[in-house]
């Protein structure tokens, strides 16, 4: 079976993507998720894994944000909707479509770390990608207001530098 991977923009790829969020998260699973009642940033980039005939079989969502970090400016790249199609689970996709993603916000050059968010049942699967603990708080913002976001764990990935203690302010939405 032929893969194409491709990084395309976020939102003229939503129709291709469309198809695998409904399936893996319609919004009465997203609802009773963790993470489900949070206005969420949209991705500003698409990784797609896609085959042929069934369209996407993987994705990764990415943004590039300017974050404070103990109120020091940093350039974080935000990972977000890491999904792999049921059928096609198990054969490094995800992986493949991680390395993408971070081999993506290197080439851009100003990115210092990687960030995202998971779910207790995840974290072995990104912490075997090379993922470590963010061990401080991380603040976001939502439509009420300034929040201090601690509904999923937050997880670093080293591009120039990552910070693992203190206080990350996402200076925007959480993703
Ligand atoms: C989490 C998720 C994205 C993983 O997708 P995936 O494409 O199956 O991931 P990979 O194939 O890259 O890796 C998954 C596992 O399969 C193993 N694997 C990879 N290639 C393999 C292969 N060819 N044969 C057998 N196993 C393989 C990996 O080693 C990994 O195992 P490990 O975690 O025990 O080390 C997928 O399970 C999913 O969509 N879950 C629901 C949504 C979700 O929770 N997303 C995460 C949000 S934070």
């Amino acid at each position: 079976m032929s893969i194409e991977i491709e990084v395309l923009n976020g939102d003229a790829s939503w129709p291709l993507a469309e198809p695998l969020f409904n399936a893996i998260w319609p919004p009465h699973v997203v609802e009773k998720l963790p993470w489900g009642r949070f206005t969420t940033a949209y991705p500003e980039w698409r990784v797609l894994l896609q085959a042929d005939p069934e369209g996407v079989v993987c994705h990764v969502g990415v943004q590039r944000r300017d974050v404070k970090w103990n109120g020091r400016k940093m350039r974080a790249g935000g990972i977000g909707g890491v999904l792999t199609h049921e059928g096609f689970r198990r054969r490094g996709y995800a992986s493949l479509a991680l390395n993408a993603a971070i081999q993506f916000l290197r080439d851009e050059g100003s990115i210092d770390f990687a960030l995202l968010f998971c779910e207790p049942h995840n974290v072995a699967f990104y912490v075997g990608r090379g993922w470590k603990p963010f061990e401080g708080e991380i603040f976001c913002d939502q439509p009420e207001g300034r929040i201090r976001y601690d509904a999923t764990a937050p997880y670093v990935f080293d591009i120039r530098r990552a910070p693992q203690r203190g206080t990350i302010d996402l200076c925007g939405l959480p993703w």
